[in-house]
């Protein structure tokens, strides 16, 4: 278990105007910002980013989605980080997303779903070394 996770205020949220509220949710949630920017995917960064995924159905709408304009993302830091966030974010379907979740309050369908976060820690570090020097965390 490491203490770290990686997330993304996705494109739907940012344009929503609920930047803010999320953000308040997270660190209300006990998790320490160690790296935050606020930056725009192209198509081919999205692409990079969501490689696993380039075999589904979904990959091209995902990619054009997650490029459609800017998004926040960071690097946090709690106990247990990747599996407490996951736990906060609620399910990947805001219909199954439990109250209380980000999920539940902020994304409007299985696509445009508000936040992303690692499902692993393998994949924390490989998302957040995506996006952040050694010199963009504190
Ligand atoms: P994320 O990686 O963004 O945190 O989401 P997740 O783990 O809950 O879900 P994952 O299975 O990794 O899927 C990544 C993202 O792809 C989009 N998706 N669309 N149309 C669909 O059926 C579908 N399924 C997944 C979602 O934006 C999902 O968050
Ligand atoms: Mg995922």
């Amino acid at each position: 278990m490491s203490n770290r996770t990686f997330t993304m205020i996705k494109p739907d949220a940012v344009r929503a105007g609920n930047m803010g509220n999320i953000l308040q949710m997270i660190t209300d949630a006990g998790f320490k910002v160690v790296a935050m920017k606020y930056t725009q995917l192209t198509k081919e960064l999205a692409g990079k980013f969501y490689e696993v995924h380039s075999e589904r159905p979904f990959y091209g709408e995902l990619t054009d989605f997650m490029s459609s304009g800017p998004i926040v993302a960071a690097i946090l830091e709690k106990d247990n980080a990747v599996a407490d966030f996951r736990t906060l974010i609620g399910a990947t379907n805001p219909a199954d997303a439990a109250e209380g979740t980000i999920r539940k309050k902020y994304a409007t369908s299985v696509g445009e779903n508000a936040v992303h976060g690692s499902d692993s820690d393998e994949n924390a570090q490989i998302e957040g070394n995506f996006f952040f020097s050694m010199y963009e965390r504190h």
